[in-house]
């Protein structure tokens, strides 16, 4: 049967993280049967959807900013619009976003997105449906087929939802729920389907991913076993995963990063701070010793093993001596990247409440600090790969003619003159040169 030709536009904006771009895109696979189509422009979308993050209050804020925006776009639309928001703003403040912004037509919560063709329908009819509260993953992921349309040759897929760890500044576990794995036969043919469809590297998404535990696993199958068991699909060259947390980073995970050529040798592994008196009130449930051995064991498994991290600077109690170690744990680890960020207080949760909030000055200025080193870092680290040569995963044409773009296994950014035919292919390339945010090089046949 043939699809109906687009009819309807359909706009959608991502906030967040990559398990936002993931559930975009099966929005977008669930609404593309009732005639939408993707537009850029959303001045000319019938269908406009906000997918919303809740992490930091500079995040949520953006959302309320976008919305009046969009409601100038609505008044001036003869046809109208329909502004659905979802995500995690969605989820944590349903009713605030319908209170403060009456353009809003529907807001939808992360576990409920297959249930957006009813609620669009409802809303048509009357405004003001409000889904968001239940947390029920299985049956969103069960409603959402398997079919995908995947716009290039990586793709992501998201094994795991949720996060039981309840780090003090975090509202995660409160806009996601609790830990939850997809079963692997599920995980196994979607991941197959995309291989067919020419995806070559796929990115496993959880909030913690490395808690997978699948209820179709054996016993103690987790993370290790289902990357394992992917690394078999035919085409399926390149195998990723974010974000990990230090607790659940086991020993079958770090012998995998030893053994299965598929699994690419680049590790998220954020730490948060340096401090032990920090780690504790974060209730990180690990110390920065702990992670330092854990980096030596998957170092001693993989020696060349990129990894990157997450930083917050000025946590409540942050003092500079606290800082201080947390450069003091950068340099000991040495960082590919990182992400930092300056504490930010989130309603609800247990850090901001907590005395010793530090003023954004010193935040400031500890975030400048922290990102000047980790700068150095990851230059030091692109130079490095300056005169050897690197497995390349072409994605897309590059800015200039004749050029295309790719990924290093370190998922460095690499950009060479190559014939478009090796889009979706895996080339050797010689890197002779780096810059801050990525790498040049010419193919290893030409140098030959
Ligand atoms: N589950 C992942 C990532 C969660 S959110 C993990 O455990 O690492 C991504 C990053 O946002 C976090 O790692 C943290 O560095 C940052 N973050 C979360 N809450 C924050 C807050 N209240 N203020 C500043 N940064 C925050
Ligand atoms: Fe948030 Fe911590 Fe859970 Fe990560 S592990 S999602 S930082 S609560
Ligand atoms: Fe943001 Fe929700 Fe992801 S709060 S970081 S979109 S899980």
């Amino acid at each position: 049967m043939s699809e109906p030709a687009p009819q309807k536009r359909l706009y959608i904006k991502t906030y967040g993280c990559q398990m936002n771009v993931y559930d975009s895109e099966r929005m977008a696979d669930v609404l593309a049967p009732l005639g939408y189509g993707m537009t850029d422009e959303p001045a000319e979308a019938d269908l406009v959807v906000l997918n919303t993050c809740h992490i930091r209050e500079k995040a949520t804020e953006k959302v309320y900013s976008e919305l009046g925006q969009l409601k100038r776009l609505k008044q001036d639309r003869p046809g109208g619009m329909t502004i659905a928001v979802a995500g995690c703003v969605a989820q944590a403040e349903g009713e605030e976003i319908m209170r403060r912004q009456p353009a809003v037509d529907l807001v939808v919560g992360p576990q409920a997105y297959h249930q957006l063709p009813e609620l669009i329908a409802r809303a048509h009819r009357a405004r003001g449906e409000r889904l968001a509260a239940d947390f029920a993953p299985e049956e969103k992921f069960d409603a959402l087929s398997t079919e995908r349309r995947p716009t290039g040759v990586s793709a992501f897929l998201t094994v795991q939802e949720g996060c039981d760890k309840f780090c003090t500044f975090c509202v995660v576990p409160y806009t996601r729920g609790g830990e939850w794995s997809r079963p692997a036969e599920a995980i196994e043919a979607e991941a197959r389907a995309l291989a067919a469809k020419g995806v070559r590297e796929v990115t496993l998404l959880g909030q913690n991913v490395n808690a997978y535990a699948g209820p179709d696993m054996p016993e103690g199958g987790g993370l290790a076993a289902l990357v394992r068991r992917l690394a078999q699909i035919e085409g399926l060259d390149r195998i990723r995963y974010t974000t990990s947390h230090p607790r659940d980073m086991d020993d079958a995970l770090i012998a995998a990063h030893a053994e299965v050529e598929a699994l690419m040798p680049y590790l998220h592994l954020p730490v948060q701070a340096g401090s032990d008196k920090v780690l504790k009130a974060m209730n990180r449930a690990h110390t920065a010793e702990s992670y330092l051995r854990l980096v030596e064991r998957i170092r001693a498994a993989r020696p060349d093993i990129a990894l990157s991290g997450d930083f917050i600077v000025g946590f409540p109690g942050e003092r500079d001596a606290d800082f201080e170690a947390t450069l003091q744990l950068i340099r000991e680890v040495g960082y590919a990247g990182a992400f930092s960020f300056k504490y930010s207080r989130r309603p609800g949760t247990p850090a901001a409440a907590m005395p010793g909030q530090v003023p954004e000055a010193v935040k400031d200025e500890r975030l400048q600090r922290l990102q000047a080193l980790i700068d150095e870092q990851q230059q030091a680290f692109n130079a490095a790969q300056v005169g050897r040569t690197l497995p390349v995963l072409f994605e897309k044409a590059g800015r200039h003619p004749g050029q295309l773009v790719g990924k290093s296994p370190y998922l460095q950014a690499v950009h060479v003159t190559a014939p478009e035919r090796m889009l979706g292919q895996i080339v050797p390339v010689k890197i002779d040169s780096a810059a801050r945010n990525s790498l040049a090089g010419v193919l290893e046949l030409e140098t030959a």
